[in-house]
């Protein structure tokens, strides 16, 4: 409802997906700091990586009568019901970072990257890298069933599809987290030859390839080098692996998806305007050639 004078007159429910990445948790205090500095009420609920636990407390929000609730959606999926309940207590929901596959009048925008467009700018990065020669890629997707898992994956896709020389071999979840990431790409490298047979990692996080660097190294190879490293996210870690040649290539993901929702909803409390279905942040491509010491330093100001 518009009328409210001033954010400081909002209590906004987050529910968070949970910690999986530096990425993620870079998030929660970005958002944790916006909420503070709009003097916004945040009520927070970390869903520790279950959907079941997202719609609890999104129906938690809405029995407090919140203003309005964030949700970072695990999955792209089952969501109506629980969005349908906050819609006829008209209360707007904005997704943060991921997408779902609901109709979009349950949702007020997504404030999210174009992942589609992340997996092509990390697979043109690759295709110019490798050039004519032959590139076995393999692939740590992200959570199964999430969008940026689902999106990433096909821009990838779309960026190699008319490289015959470039190929993924190998492709399996890693959850978005460092432990899993090192574990699955234990499994490749064992049935690759040893890593011999792999010239390029894809992840579809940072956190995912700083784990899979772990593993490479252990089976005495040089990632960055015997096998490049291309993900998504851009956390001060990979900056560091990248100084140290271990690491070639990130796209940056701003965690500071809470700054554009907190506007949208204060522009539309106070007058009733409805912003566009989806708020798109960008998404920079970051090399070796980016003084990746630099930008370490720079990033860990911003919520890492
Ligand atoms: O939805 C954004 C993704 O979720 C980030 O890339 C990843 O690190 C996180 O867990």
């Amino acid at each position: 409802m518009a009328g409210a004078a001033s954010a400081a007159d909002l209590t906004v429910g987050f529910s968070q997906i949970g910690s999986e990445s530096g990425w993620r948790a870079a998030e929660t205090s970005v958002t944790k700091q916006e909420a503070e500095k709009r003097k916004v009420d945040l009520k927070f609920a970390d869903a520790q990586q279950k959907q079941e636990n997202q719609i609890k407390a999104l129906r938690g929000f809405i029995a407090q009568g919140v203003d309005a609730i964030f949700i970072a959606p695990v999955v792209e999926t089952g969501w109506d019901t629980v969005l349908q309940e906050a819609k006829d207590a008209e209360i707007p929901v904005i997704l943060l970072d991921r997408g779902v596959k609901a109709s979009p009048d349950l949702y007020m925008t997504v404030v999210a990257s174009d992942q589609v467009h992340e997996g092509k700018v990390a697979g043109d990065w690759l295709v110019k890298d490798v050039g004519d020669k032959t590139c076995n890629v393999v692939e740590l997707q992200g959570t199964t069933g999430s969008s940026p898992a689902i999106n990433r994956k096909k821009g990838f896709e779309d960026a190699i599809a008319s490289h015959a020389n470039i190929k993924i071999t190998r492709s399996q979840t890693g959850d978005f987290t460092r432990a899993k990431g090192k574990e699955v790409m234990e499994g490749f490298l064992k049935a690759e030859n040893g890593g011999k047979n792999i010239c390029a990692l894809y992840a579809h996080n940072d956190d995912m390839a700083v784990g899979a660097i772990q593993a490479i190294k252990e089976a005495g190879l040089k990632p960055g080098t015997d096998i490049k490293v291309v993900s998504i996210d851009a956390v001060p870690d990979i900056f560091q692996a990248m100084a140290a040649g271990e690491a070639n290539a990130t796209v940056e993901l701003t965690p500071n998806m809470a700054g554009p929702a907190f506007d949208a909803l204060e522009k539309f409390k106070a007058d009733g305007t409805l912003p566009p279905k989806q708020i798109i942040t960008e998404s920079k491509l970051y090399t070796q050639a980016d003084d990746p010491m630099k930008v370490y330093e720079e990033k860990k100001g911003l919520g890492y």
